[in-house]
């Protein structure tokens, strides 16, 4: 693991306070942010606006997930995410931008993933080695159980990428709550709570949320535009409906566990303990 980047384990998130003078601190684990390598920036400028509306968006460490595999291939390689990385977090220190990036990735879904994996060709997020963020094609259901079991013989836990905006996936609930049951974390998109991301989406986050199903919220921003990041709104909105505990659990508790390698707290596991 190359540790010249900063080490963001080192953050810590404090969200959950609503005095204006508090500065918030929450942990983005989804985030299209390095220049060139996807569909996210397209030059150092354009990382450099977002990572701008991500600080002013309450985030104090990002974990940089450009796609991997998929229609993007090998385009982007570890070492490449990684060098850019590097680059980036250079440049936001030389513009005073107070954000830490980490490498990651969002690995599309292959019949390689364990291999490549093992071969160092693809990202766990936080280039830790234990979370890996999975993203579903969104045309056709397919059954992940034997990926799940395969990559928990390698100690690594699976992260799903937005299933709210899935339609097959949402289609196939059992097998969801199979997944759950091993261990898999769903991760809704911030912008998805907030309707930005269209009614179905909406719908499908708020069922997840409410469930106790999705345990981590994050950006995946390409962008500073209006579905950018929205952390802080979309925590003041789980916040009112959900109460604090649920908001805290998955816009900062979990997404800091990504950092450290712990397992993620199922919000479940959370409202069975609180009944209690
Ligand atoms: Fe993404």
């Amino acid at each position: 693991m190359n540790m010249r980047y900063p080490d963001p384990h080192k953050m810590k998130a404090s969200p959950g306070g609503s005095a204006p003078h508090r500065r918030v601190s929450f942990i983005d684990v989804h985030c299209h942010c390095l220049p060139g390598l996807d569909d996210g920036p397209r030059s150092c400028r354009e990382t450099v606006a977002l990572c701008r509306s991500l600080t002013r968006d309450g985030i104090g460490a990002v974990v940089a997930t450009p796609h991997q595999l998929g229609r993007f291939g090998r385009s982007a390689g570890p070492d490449v995410i990684r060098h850019a990385v590097e680059q980036v977090n250079g440049a936001l220190a030389q513009e005073g931008i107070d954000l830490c990036i980490a490498p990651g990735a969002e690995v599309r879904l292959d019949e390689r993933v364990s291999t490549l994996l093992a071969e160092d060709a693809i990202l766990t997020l936080a280039d830790r080695h234990r979370h890996l963020l999975l993203e579903l094609p969104e045309d056709a259901f397919i059954d992940i159980e034997p990926l799940i079991v395969e990559l928990a013989g390698l100690d690594v836990d699976l992260i799903l990428a937005h299933p709210e905006r899935n339609a097959p996936l949402m289609a196939h609930g059992q097998a969801l709550w199979r997944w759950l049951n091993y261990g898999v974390t769903l991760q809704l998109t911030a912008g998805s709570l907030l309707g930005y991301l269209g009614r179905a989406a909406a719908q499908n986050a708020w069922w997840l949320l409410t469930k106790g199903w999705a345990a981590v919220i994050a950006t995946d921003a390409h962008d500073p535009g209006p579905a950018g990041p929205c952390m802080t709104a979309a925590f003041a909105m789980i916040q009112s409906r959900l109460g604090v505990s649920v908001a805290n659990l998955v816009c900062s508790g979990n997404p800091a566990r990504v950092l450290s390698m712990e397992r993620i707290r199922s919000p479940l596991l959370q409202q069975r303990q609180e009944v209690r």
